[in-house]
């Protein structure tokens, strides 16, 4: 008995390895920076076109490709697969043929690959020459880029041609690149793709809070931003309203202004009360959203529902039992900068290691972001009235932060707005909540949705990029701006420590081998860019003395020796 258990927890343990192996190789990452005016190389454009072929596009009169060599060998449970995070051969047979067919049309073409795709997989020639034809278009554009004359046009203050904001995956129509990104309609958003897309989101990220948790969150914090619903038409604020329970319904106009309630039976758990933390550039472009979501959230609170099903209500409620607070006070939940202002500056305090304790990196947010968008008792706008009591307040209630991750050229370590922001808002919970948030991000555009927390994001994000040499050497390519880009990622890593200790120690472990302790690759470095070689040693020595990594007495002695010589002028190594 306990042997066939041994062995069948080992077959489950090999199972997850082998799928987090799948996932840390199937994620897309940059392979160098991008050169403004230059083309990109043919296998990143295979990387590309591949995942803009895995998506149907209506719009295109184009299908996905892996859908349509499901269909073609017959394979009827593909969504189901596809949602399914698990591996599978049909699956990895799927993305071969696709993957392989790709290949084929960087080659020789979309006749050629649809010729391909037929005599392999059987594929109808008619099905997928529209989505070939859709990748011959990308491709080109992808080699005619407009970025130099369009930078000369404007500094002759010419007139240059816009174009929408998404990335390529997205929206493949905003190439050709150099246009001028135009943003949307505010009253557009969400749309009704993105709202479809969210209840999914919305759905998995509840779930994963279930399973960890044990129970629905009784609020959560979120963090919206401007592009990222430019580019998505509203995912995250999709996502807010799935959380409440409520869908965007709209006007005479078409403008969605509208707020319908969801019922309980149709929604089947509570609704989840939600603490928006709006950026600065969201604030600007989307005023008639901020307004649906408070909206929205006041809507739910009046609702006569019982407290376990309607957490917007029993957190209203017990905040005005409390104490004198009346109900426009006791429902404020959506936060930004004050007007004209911009970002939460966690990630200067971070970077310029000016602070003593992490509790003051949470305060910073909140001082930052402490600014109520809501209505007044008569119903007139509020937009950015200092409300610092009603902020913290709201987030001493909450249990999990989230954000959605849209892109997938800038992760959580690529810059440092993720941890100034996210990591800002769940350190201002952990001081007021008295207890450490979940923290989770979600990947709303790979055809399968997929919540993380934050511990992993850092791993998957670590694994396929920082220590990955098919990552670093693409940097390093960049000579100069390379190793500056090394360091930041490994300072953007050190700030997801600082404001949410999501960082386990191997990980600093790996960095110190990779970059500082092999003498090769710290000559590399050194030659390249010794000021961010320093930065990075420094943040190093940092990590360890703020407690986050602990590593052998050697090594410190390895890096303190290193840095030494650097402060003496002495930067060659023996
Ligand atoms: C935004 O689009 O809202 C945003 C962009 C960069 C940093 C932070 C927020
Ligand atoms: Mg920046």
């Amino acid at each position: 008995m306990t042997s066939k258990r041994n062995s069948l927890e080992r077959d489950a343990r090999v199972m997850r390895l082998y799928e987090q192996l799948l996932e840390i190789e199937q994620r897309l990452i940059p392979t160098g920076l991008h050169v403004f005016g230059a083309a990109s190389e043919l296998q990143e454009k295979a990387d590309l076109l591949r995942m803009v072929a895995s998506f149907d596009r209506p719009e295109n009169g184009s299908r996905a490709l892996p859908k349509l060599v499901a269909e073609a060998l017959r394979i009827e449970n593909y969504d189901a697969l596809l949602h399914d995070s698990s591996p599978s051969e049909t699956k990895e047979l799927i993305d071969g043929l696709v993957s392989q067919a790709v290949q084929k049309f960087c080659e020789s073409g979309a006749d050629s690959a649809a010729d391909w795709l037929n005599t392999q997989a059987d594929v109808d020639r008619e099905k997928s020459l529209p989505t070939f034809l859709l990748l011959t278009k990308v491709a080109e554009q992808l080699d005619s880029n407009t970025e130099l004359d369009s930078l000369l046009s404007a500094l002759r203050g010419e007139y240059i041609e816009p174009g929408p904001g998404a990335d390529i995956v997205q929206n493949p129509m905003v190439l050709p690149t150099g246009r001028n990104t135009h943003a949307v309609n505010p009253y557009s958003v969400p749309s009704q793709l993105a709202f479809a897309r969210a209840k999914h989101t919305a759905a998995a990220l509840l779930q994963r809070c279930l399973e960890e948790q044990g129970h629905y969150p009784r609020a959560m914090a979120l963090v919206l931003w401007g592009l990222d619903n430019i580019k998505t038409q509203g995912d995250g604020v999709a996502q807010a309203l799935w959380l409440l329970g409520v869908r965007p319904v709209r006007d005479a106009l078409n403008r969605a202004t509208e707020i319908e309630v969801i019922p309980l039976e149709e929604l089947r758990r509570p609704r989840i009360d939600v603490v928006l933390t709006v950026s600065g550039i969201f604030r600007d472009l989307f005023a008639p959203t901020m307004a649906l979501l408070d909206k929205a959230v006041r809507r739910v609170a009046m609702l006569d529902e019982p407290f376990e099903m309607n957490y917007v209500r029993r957190n209203v409620q017990e905040k005005m039992a409390a104490g004198p607070c009346n109900f426009d006070d006791a429902v404020t939940r959506v936060f930004s900068n004050a007007p004209g202002n911009y970002g939460s500056n966690v990630n200067f305090m971070v970077m310029d290691s000016q602070w003593e304790t992490e509790a003051t990196l949470g305060d910073l947010f909140v001082t930052r972001k402490c600014f109520a968008y809501t209505r007044d008792s008569r119903g007139r706008s509020v937009e950015g009235r200092e409300a610092q009591h009603l902020m913290n307040d709201a987030l001493s209630r909450v249990e999990a932060t989230y954000q959605n991750i849209d892109s997938f050229e800038i992760g959580i370590t690529d810059v440092d707005h993720y941890f100034e922001y996210l990591g800002g808002v769940s350190k201002a919970v952990e001081t007021r909540s008295k207890s450490r948030p979940a923290i989770y991000l979600s990947d709303s555009l790979s055809p399968q949705v997929k919540v993380r927390t934050l511990q992993e994001t850092v791993r998957l994000e670590t694994r396929a990029k920082t220590l990955n040499p098919k990552w670093y050497e693409g940097m390093l390519k960049h000579g100069f701006r390379g190793v500056a880009e090394i360091e930041n990622h490994v300072a953007n890593t050190f700030g997801w420590s600082a404001t949410a200790d999501a960082v386990d120690p191997w990980i600093y472990t790996e960095i110190s081998k990779t970059f500082l302790l092999d003498p090769i690759m710290f000559q590399r470095l050194l030659d390249l860019n010794p000021h961010s070689l320093r930065s990075l040693m420094k943040r190093l020595l940092e990590a360890h003395e703020r407690g986050y990594w602990n590593p052998d007495e050697d090594v410190l002695e390895t890096l303190r020796d290193r840095l030494d010589n650097f402060q003496l002028g002495r930067e060659q190594i023996a």
